[in-house]
């Protein structure tokens, strides 16, 4: 098959829309990553995303809409929580769990009664979704096991050759996925986290719960999300988490800061493991780099290094890191070390995301 390269002009979205009319399948940018992108009620295109990506069919996907009604449509009950939320996210990085509607098709939902719905902030989704008049079944556009692509670029990497046309839309903002929420629970529950913090949904709805396992799983425990039991994000290379064990969240971060009381010590102490591992791998002659946020990078052998943003500031890392983690796989890294992040609210996703491409593999200090 030959991809088509187009923009987010008017017309290749029409030509784009045209395409998944006909049950081809798209990648489009978001305001969280690219995604890849069907017809939510065709079964044949469905199957088609889950060949494109070489993923578990049993992995469901999200529907993409682009105005509120559609939810009535797609869902068999839409209770108040989920209305309050659609008014105080909508259009933006959240997606819901609701019952389905019998339009949605298993393979859509990956064999599940309950449908993941998203109505995307960024104009070109919207664009696509309003012309195409479909509702876009889309997981992020990586083949499966993959960093999610935040570019044109990474999509094209994983997907050349396997689906029809790609939209370039420039570099997404967020660059983490959408924050899930199931709301057939009698408290809202964080599948997922993501931009949109459990700080952000409880000013709006009162208790909401996250099983803390989402960010450091139990190995024991039977995962909630189908999508949670799969290694995710993956770079080539090895990654191992360093963790500096006694630093607190601090009571007063805002909900998209990740602000860790760091002191010179602890910095230090994390540092010095990263190092004593790196030089160990150097010396046997292998590619090791070290993922760092910019305050650390001094501590490090500067060419080995890759920059995540800033630790004061959840929203840079987010944005960065799975492009970081491809940069890993480009300049051919075999072992990767990473310092680590807060858990406290961005920082939660963003440490969910990258204990999963380390493969939970973390030492702590
Ligand atoms: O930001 C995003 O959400 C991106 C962009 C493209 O919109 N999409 C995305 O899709 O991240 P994907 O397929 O990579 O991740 C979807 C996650 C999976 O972990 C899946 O298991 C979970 O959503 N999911 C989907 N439907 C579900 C359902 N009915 N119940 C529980 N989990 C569900
Ligand atoms: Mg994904």
């Amino acid at each position: 098959m030959i991809t088509k390269f187009l923009s987010d002009s008017e017309q290749d979205i029409e030509i784009s829309a045209e395409i998944l009319r006909r049950g081809g399948l798209v990648a489009f940018p978001t305001e969280t990553v690219y995604g890849l992108g069907g017809n939510a009620l065709s079964p044949s295109a469905s199957q088609a995303i889950y060949a494109a990506k070489g993923r578990p069919s049993d992995n469901p996907l999200i529907v993409h809409i682009a105005d509120t009604a559609s939810v009535y449509e797609l869902a068999s009950e839409v209770p108040e929580v989920a209305k309050t939320l659609m008014e105080a996210f909508w259009p933006g990085p959240l997606t819901i769990i609701l019952p389905k509607a019998d339009i949605v098709p298993k393979e859509t939902t990956g064999g599940l009664d309950t449908v993941a719905i998203r109505f995307p902030s960024h104009p070109a989704a919207m664009e696509l979704i309003r012309k195409s008049g479909v509702y876009i079944a889309a997981p992020s556009a990586n083949t499966s096991g993959r960093p999610s692509p935040t570019t044109a670029f990474h999509v094209k990497e994983d997907m050349d050759g396997r689906i029809d046309a790609i939209i370039d839309g420039g570099a997404v903002g967020i660059g983490i996925e959408s924050t899930i929420v199931d709301l057939t629970f009698s408290v809202p529950t964080i599948l997922r986290p993501g931009y949109i913090t459990k700080k952000n949904l409880e000013d709006i709805v009162g208790e909401v719960r996250i099983d803390p396992a989402i960010i450091r799983p139990d190995p024991n425990l039977r995962p909630k999300a189908p999508g949670m039991k799969y290694t995710h994000y993956a770079p080539k290379g090895e990654l191992t988490v360093v963790e500096l064990t006694d630093v607190a969240c601090p009571t007063d971060a805002t909900s998209t800061e990740n602000a860790a009381i760091w002191t010179d010590k602890g910095a230090a102490a994390v540092a010095d493991t990263i190092n004593a591992l790196y030089n160990k791998k150097k010396e046997a002659g292998d590619k090791v780099l070290i993922l760092s946020p910019k305050e650390h990078l001094s501590f490090y052998n500067e060419e080995d290094t890759v920059t995540v943003g800033s630790i004061e500031d959840g929203i840079t890392v987010a944005a960065r890191l799975y492009a970081a983690l491809r940069e890993c796989d480009e300049r051919g890294a075999k072992y990767i070390y990473s310092e680590s992040f807060k858990d406290c609210e961005i920082g939660g996703a963003i440490m969910n995301r990258l204990l999963k491409a380390a493969g939970q593999r973390i030492i702590h200090v």
